[in-house]
């Protein structure tokens, strides 16, 4: 793998209409063996050739991602699925046909052609199409099944521009594809259709009432609900009532901002106040108070580093704005972070996982 900072090569390309050689030339790279980093319609991914075990290996040494955690394999159709998945439930078909191209991960019994770095040796695969004109290019171009987890260092925010993922990883790929800011912002679904009853592992941009409308029902795992402090006495959540395995991923804490972060939720009204007591307590103390707050409730706060990420009554702009809105706290170098819950219903279900995962301490009024 290339190792110095300059050896990243950084293609800016037309989202809506890639320029070919662009995504020959970043094709090529991933059939050799590459690491191709490009944007979906969720978050940046870091490609690499599902098929060749030793180029998935580099995904988890630039990323420092722990070996155990699966990838998603990037398909650019659902021909593809049948050279990874040993067979497709009808669930998993009628799935396919509603959300397809988007951003629904589908859990699939395996066909044991991949390497054990794409699985981590489970006998299931992760598959997506990703609705994105430049991610869809690139894996045509590969001719090949795409491994792509989120193209950060592990225990970072996601990507959501391809300045995150040069901050993240360059010097550690080959390639940023830069097609500018990706559009939904919070990752994809991650549905295991292995069972009876389809059951959200993790939630994501297509939401628990989407799932429902096809499957007839759906499933959410215990984990998504868990809180992330305290995951690391045995790496495991503490319970789960489903004996299906859960996302290998939900064990590990994913955003782990430097700052301690408080989030409280429950009625909006007594959120705030709780929020602005704590947020004086703070700030009188001397200590650098992030608050990550809606749009609609910016200036009720009495100072402090304070981060409007999107509109209360819009809940995609809020799913859209999380990770930039972490990353920027981040880099003030602030102490503590204050958030403001917001209900654990469909795309807030997404939301409110990242923001418990990344929390030391939640507070419910
Ligand atoms: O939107 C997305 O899904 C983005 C873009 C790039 O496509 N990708 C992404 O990948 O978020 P990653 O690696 O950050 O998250 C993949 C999740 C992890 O929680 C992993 O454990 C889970 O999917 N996963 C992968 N294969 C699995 C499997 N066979 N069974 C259960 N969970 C699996
Ligand atoms: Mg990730």
């Amino acid at each position: 793998m290339k190792t110095g900072p300059k050896d990243t090569e950084y293609w800016q390309v037309d989202a809506g209409q890639p320029d070919n050689e662009i995504i020959k030339k970043a094709g090529q790279i991933l059939r050799a063996g590459g690491l191709v980093a490009f944007p979906t319609e969720t978050v940046y991914g870091l490609g690499a050739n599902a098929r060749d075990g030793a180029a998935a290996g580099k995904i988890f040494a630039a990323k420092g991602r722990p070996l155990d955690n699966p990838l998603i394999v990037h398909l650019a159709g659902p021909e593809g699925v049948t050279g990874v998945a040993a067979n497709l439930p009808p669930v998993a078909q009628a799935l396919m046909k509603a959300y397809w191209p988007g951003p629904l991960t589908l859990v699939l019994p395996a066909a044991g052609l991949l390497p054990p770095e794409v699985t981590a040796g489970l006998d299931t695969v992760a598959v997506r199409m990703p609705d994105h004109p430049v991610a869809l290019a690139l894996i045509k171009a590969a001719g090949l099944p795409v491994a792509a987890p989120s193209a950060n260092i592990s225990g970072r925010p996601s990507p959501t521009t391809a300045a995150h993922v040069l901050h993240d990883l360059g010097g550690r790929i080959d390639v940023i594809l830069d097609g500018g800011p990706t559009s939904l912002g919070m990752e994809s679904t991650v549905l295991d259709v292995t069972g009876e009853i389809p059951l959200i592992l993790r939630p994501g941009s297509i939401t628990p009432a989407q799932i429902k409308k096809i499957a007839g029902a759906v499933e959410i795992d215990t984990a998504v609900f868990a809180a992330g402090h305290g995951m690391h006495s045995d790496g495991m959540h503490a319970s789960n009532k489903n004996d299906r395995p859960r996302a290998p991923g939900v064990k590990y804490k994913h955003y782990a901002p430097r700052a301690s972060l408080v989030l409280v939720e429950g009625d909006p009204e007594a959120v705030g106040k709780r929020l602005r007591q704590m947020a004086d307590k703070y700030i009188h103390k001397g200590l650098r108070t992030g608050i990550l707050c809606a749009d609609e409730t910016k200036d009720a706060y009495p100072g402090g580093e304070l981060v409007h990420w999107g509109r209360r009554g819009d809940i995609q702009s809020m799913a859209a704005g999380l990770y930039r809105a972490l990353r920027i706290l981040d880099s003030r170098g602030v102490d503590i972070i204050l958030v403001e819950g917001m209900a654990d219903q469909e795309l807030g279900l997404a939301v409110m996982n990242r923001l418990r995962q990344a929390a030391g301490r939640i507070i419910v009024v």
